[in-house]
């Protein structure tokens, strides 16, 4: 599609058509223009299941789905929490994390199922201190992310899970409003009453947000990311001579998988010309990210994994004004879980043939059921 019609119609799965953008250029053209909307209740809106927009339309909109004049206050009410000084105060306590749960792994049985030993309960952990959930929750919110994000799924038991996960952090929200905690929610409950913007809907919303993106995405990433290094290791051998290269090599990990590629869509509020395609108004649109990341007009021999490539113009967390939020403490957790991973079992090694991994392929979020290692 990318050489033949890079702007190509096509049919979604849950009903209707969409554009579909393939090149680098024209996606990230797409999600700079402030005439595509990311409100999924707008019946252009492109249609991953049967519902979809239904579904939508029952919560309050959160950060993702908002456009402006919504989208900025919304956004830099949560922003400071997620500068890279912020992070970089983060960094011991995600170091000891990292460490406990190698420590635990060594410990235990083998093979491990790294999913559940490292690549699940880091970042639920690192994001459950940050927003002030209790982790002892992690298997009930974990399994209902899971689900949520299952296209393969029934509608009706995907709702249930998001139902579930509401009344859970609706009650959470409900006790920091009564007893403001100094964790980012609290904080949220304390910002809205000095600024008077948002309320108690719109923080449920968000704690939903945060709690699914930052745990489900940095954990599949540490599943492939620790794939693709155990299939290469004369790459992996180089990061351990020089762990100074390991951001390098986070990027091309990012870009080579680009696990959030289907959540970058929009549709059309005016008639708008993409790649010399009319776009008309009201007509959805695909900004296929791992394809704007296998451009070969952008980055040679795109399907090699090259962990010296050094680039930075990636889309995998987007690009423009939903750009990731979170995307430097996705950056740190890597790096780190990277770095100590390797060092600390450096024998490390997959107990199962690559081929016959369970991959995500029914997940809206790209990944890795399980990763049996041993060493
Ligand atoms: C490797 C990990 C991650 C990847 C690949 C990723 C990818 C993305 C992408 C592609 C978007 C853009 C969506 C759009 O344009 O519609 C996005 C937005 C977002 N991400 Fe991430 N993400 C990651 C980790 C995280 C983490 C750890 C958090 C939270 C702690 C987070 C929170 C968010 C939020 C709140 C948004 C919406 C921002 C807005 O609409 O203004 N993400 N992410």
């Amino acid at each position: 599609m990318r050489e033949e019609a890079p702007v190509s119609r096509v049919t979604m799965p849950g009903g209707g058509t969409a554009w579909a953008l393939t090149r680098h250029e024209d996606v990230r053209a797409m999600l700079a223009d402030p005439r595509f909307s990311s409100d999924r209740t707008n019946p252009g809106f492109p249609a991953f299941t049967e519902g979809q927009q239904q579904l939508a339309a029952r919560f309050r909109k959160t950060l993702i789905s908002m456009d402006p004049p919504e989208h900025g206050p919304a956004r830099r009410m949560v922003v400071g929490e997620f500068t890279v000084r912020r992070m970089e105060a983060l960094r011991p306590r995600i170091q000891e994390i990292v460490d406990e749960h190698v420590d635990a792994m060594l410990a235990g049985p083998r093979p491990a199922d790294l999913v559940r030993a490292l690549s699940l309960p880091v970042p639920s952990l690192v994001i459950c201190e940050l927003l002030g959930v209790p982790y002892a929750d992690h298997e009930f919110f974990q399994a209902r992310s899971s689900l949520l994000l299952r296209r393969t799924e029934p509608v009706p038991r995907r709702e249930q899970a998001r139902d579930e996960l509401r009344a859970y952090l609706d009650e959470l929200v409900t006790a920091k409003e009564q007893d403001p905690t100094d964790d980012l929610l609290g904080r949220q409950v304390l910002k809205q009453r000095e600024t008077g913007l948002g309320d108690h809907t719109d923080l449920v919303s968000l704690a939903v947000l945060l709690l699914i993106a930052g745990h489900e995405t940095t954990a599949n990433m540490i599943s492939l990311g620790t794939l693709a290094l155990l299939e290469h290791p004369g790459e992996r051998a180089r990061l351990d001579e020089q762990p100074e290269s390991i951001p390098v090599a986070v990027e091309e990990l990012l870009r080579y998988f680009s696990i959030v590629d289907l959540v970058t869509a929009r549709v059309a509020t005016a008639d708008v010309e993409i790649g010399g395609v009319l776009i008309r108004e009201g007509e959805g649109v695909l900004g296929l990210g791992n394809s704007a990341n296998h451009d070969p007009g952008v980055y040679p021999r795109p399907d090699e994994l090259d962990l010296t490539r050094g680039d930075r113009h990636h889309v995998a967390f987007g690009y423009g004004a939903h750009q990731c939020l979170g995307q430097n403490l996705a950056r740190m957790e890597l790096q780190m879980v990277f770095g100590t991973l390797f060092r600390r079992i450096p024998d490390l090694r997959l107990a199962t043939p690559a081929e016959e991994l369970p991959f995500k392929d029914d997940s809206n979020i790209y990944g890795l059921y399980e990763l049996p290692v041993t060493w």
